[in-house]
């Protein structure tokens, strides 16, 4: 159990880490490539750790020098590993490498904790099925452990994705390397960009073109070329720090060098609606976000806002500060990730002193006003890194908290409570 005590002011500035999706196509990308990548700012969490040790089975190499990690692909190629793979809470590990067994010949045993494996793989078993792999796991929604039964002769594909997901368009992409012909991922709302984005600087051929309100990508097969990778720091994991700075009545807090793409910071454009103090400052490598105390008045948040919606809970947050009553819509998705974070979110809101009801895919949180109305609460991270982040913020903003299985955020965030530690 962790206690997380308000915070009487706050004042500092964090550099949060990699981009956790970033981090993971720095290491595929260069253990798929032939010859040897560097890459600086590397995620520490242990989601990338388990996507490295995997590209590692499949026959890359891996030294750390100080801050930079070197990885060289096999010159001889990849080849299956007798052991399982073993991708720990990660779901952008199971997916991708869904893809990039898909296209490699043998076996391949993919596992992973109790959380990844209550969640759906059929989302990437489907196409990667359609190109001629074969991804098995249990029952209906295919949930790990899964069995894939790869081949080096693939088929590209032309796939709408049913519901956008930036790990189903990648493990497509990534499989569509080894394929024969070109793979088509359609998606009706934009996901963020990291795989094409990372991709096509690693040389490989591939188009991306806006179509309404989603996107058309279009790969080539193709090896990618070892490169040096620099990854920015995480937006979603900025979020914890901005709601923190906002909501705490005596703040004024920095994040430096955020990542500044369009599908990941949606978080910021709902938060200036709601009137947060919050303030851009482009720098060399990112975005300064700087958070001051506000007062925030509630407002309606589409899921397409925040593609993945990854910041649902930290809005949440946001929201049981607020004035007024917060719509979240859409929001199925969040029932699928780490833990069920449709629940989670409203759970924690509840623990806060607020009203919360929903209706379908939507949700909705009737603000205290300030976070100096949040009651003192305890509760349980259910292995949800996200869940943990958000309960620490809310504690430290109003009135404390007690976190049992804190630990997890080390999946994605070790250094998270030192960093916030820091702010005091
Ligand atoms: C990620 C995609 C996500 C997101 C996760 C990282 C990625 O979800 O939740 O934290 O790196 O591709 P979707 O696949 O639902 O877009």
């Amino acid at each position: 159990m962790r206690r997380v005590e308000p915070y009487a002011n706050l004042a500092g500035s964090v550099r949060v880490p990699g981009d956790k999706s970033a981090s993971h196509r720095a290491v595929m990308l260069s253990a798929l490539a032939s010859g040897t990548s560097t890459i600086e700012g590397l995620s520490p969490g242990l989601d990338v750790v388990a996507s490295s040790h995997i590209m590692i089975q499949l026959g890359a190499t891996r030294h750390d020098d100080g801050t930079t990690v070197i990885i060289t692909g096999p010159a001889q190629g990849h080849r299956a590993s007798h052991q399982p793979l073993r991708c720990a809470n990660s779901g952008t590990t199971i997916r991708l490498v869904s893809g990039i067994g898909s296209s490699l010949e043998g076996h391949h045993r993919l596992v992973g904790d109790s959380s990844l494996s209550r969640r759906p793989m059929d989302r990437v078993a489907v196409p990667l099925g359609l190109m001629g792999s074969k991804v098995t796991g249990e029952g209906i929604r295919v949930t790990p452990p899964l069995d894939i039964v790869g081949s080096s002769h693939l088929n590209g594909i032309d796939y709408h994705v049913p519901t956008s997901s930036a790990q189903v368009k990648s493990a497509i992409l990534l499989a569509g390397l080894h394929a024969t012909g070109a793979s088509t991922v359609h998606e009706a709302l934009r996901t963020r960009t990291t795989t094409e984005d990372m991709l096509r600087l690693a040389g490989v051929t591939i188009q991306s073109e806006d179509v309404d309100v989603g996107r058309r990508v279009t790969l080539s097969p193709g090896r990618p070329s070892a490169r040096a990778w620099t990854v920015p720091a995480d937006p979603s994991q900025a979020a914890f720090f901005c709601v923190l700075g906002l909501l705490h009545s005596h703040a004024d807090v920095e994040v430096v060098d955020v990542e500044n793409s369009p599908e990941r910071i949606g978080f910021v454009h709902v938060l200036e609606r709601m009137g947060a103090d919050l303030v851009q400052r482009p720098g060399a490598s990112g975005v300064t976000l700087r958070a001051r105390s506000s007062s925030l008045q509630a407002t309606e948040i589409h899921a397409g806002e925040i593609p993945s919606v990854d910041e649902a809970p930290i809005l949440t947050v946001a929201a049981a500060a607020a004035q007024g009553v917060s719509a979240f819509r859409d929001m199925g998705e969040l029932r699928l990730k780490e833990s069920d974070r449709f629940e989670g979110s409203m759970a924690l809101a509840r623990l806060l002193g607020c009203n919360v009801w929903s209706e379908g895919d939507d949700f909705f949180v009737e603000g205290l006003g300030s976070a100096a109305a949040f009651l003192p609460f305890a509760i349980h991270a259910s292995l949800d890194h996200r869940i943990v982040m958000s309960s620490a913020v809310a504690g430290a903003a109003g009135q404390g908290c007690d976190i049992d299985g804190s630990d997890t955020v080390s999946s994605s965030y070790p250094g998270f409570f030192d960093d916030l530690a820091s702010l005091r």
